[in-house]
């Protein structure tokens, strides 16, 4: 079965690259992710899937497309016999990389058998990621400087030889200060701290956690790219609002701040599958290039079943059946 997801769902991943891609640098932020979201919706429905949303752009009645609970997939507009999944998207994580021409912005998906990833609210998550070698030396509920020293010793580098990922936000600053005064390294981000992540589970791309507060669905995904990739994520949410903590009531059955959520908790499938696809140039994956009549994508894909981490480069030819202008 995941094989065969995992192609259909790079497919998704890459139209809506491909659609969002055409906004870099245009400074139209609602254009470049409605881009995404329409080509992907588009590409769901030519899937063989029958698939539920459980982590898209929000609720019915605020989002048009790809909302809370909608059925995506010929399964369900053409009664096809296929498999039945629960999906949950970033249409385009990074809407502001992408509409300031900036690297590292993704289209991304997770799919995995019902009921395999948590149905979180729009709200935040408290992360602490780290990739396969520091997985199961950290500990959220410990110190952000105690956890830096724990992922040094599994890493065996000294403190100051690790390089931590935080999102540019004032709400991280003594976060920031704490991680400084352990000697650490620290890339700060604009956006993209699910992209951050993935990095963190790859040898090779020299960062190595990510810690901080950022979108809780992103920290969904997130889960089910490091349980492919043998990493760790540890979350609690971060409430903003009394609405917040409502709607956490009624889709979590709790509102705790303190209920730590593991890779498991977040991503529980077997079947799980990830497909990512790079929109601007990234660490991980390139951007979209366009060429006279086609494009290039190049995509990250993943089931964690099969324990398959593939690296796709693809040549989109839009123009090849069309017949060439007569020349006069
Ligand atoms: P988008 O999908 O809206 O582009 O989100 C980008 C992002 O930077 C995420 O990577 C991150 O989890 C979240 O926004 C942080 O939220 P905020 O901008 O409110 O701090």
């Amino acid at each position: 079965m995941e094989q065969l997801l995992a192609l259909e769902m790079v497919r998704v991943t890459e139209a809506a690259a491909i659609a969002s891609a055409r906004f870099m640098g245009r400074g139209e932020h609602d254009e470049a992710d409605r881009a995404a979201v329409e080509a992907m919706r588009a590409a769901m429905d030519e899937a063989d899937i029958a698939g539920t949303i459980v982590i898209g752009e929000g609720e019915r009645d605020r989002a048009p497309m790809l909302y809370i609970g909608e059925q995506v997939g010929r399964g369900h507009h053409e009664a096809a016999e296929v498999e039945s999944v629960d999906i949950a998207v970033d249409p385009l994580e990074g809407t502001n990389l992408v509409a300031t021409g900036q690297g590292n912005a993704i289209t991304v998906l997770a799919a995995s058998e019902r009921g395999g990833l948590t149905n979180a609210p729009d709200t935040y998550l408290e992360k602490l990621c780290v990739g396969p070698v520091a997985a199961g030396a950290v500990d959220i509920t410990v110190s952000p400087s105690e956890n830096c020293h724990r992922i040094a010793e599994a890493l065996r580098r000294r403190v100051g030889d690790i390089t931590i990922i935080i999102l540019d936000r004032p709400r991280h600053e003594d976060l920031i200060a704490e991680v400084r005064s352990t000697g650490a390294r620290i890339k700060l981000i604009s956006d993209g701290d699910l992209s951050a992540a993935i990095s963190c589970a790859v040898q090779g791309t020299g960062v190595h956690a990510v810690m901080g507060i950022g979108g809780a669905p992103e920290g969904v995904i997130t889960a089910a790219a490091l349980r492919c990739l043998g990493g760790e994520i540890q979350a609690r949410f971060r409430f903003r609002n009394a609405d917040e903590r409502e709607r956490a009531v009624s889709m979590l059955g709790h509102a705790e701040e303190d209920k730590v959520y593991r890779t498991e908790d977040l991503a529980s499938g077997e079947h799980l599958v990830f497909a990512a696809t790079g929109v601007t140039p990234g660490e991980l994956l390139q951007g979209v290039r366009f060429f006279g009549g086609g494009a290039r994508t190049h995509s990250l894909v993943m089931a964690y079943r099969t324990k398959q981490v593939r690296f796709v480069d693809t040549v989109h030819m839009f123009d090849r059946d069309r017949p060439p202008a007569v020349r006069l």
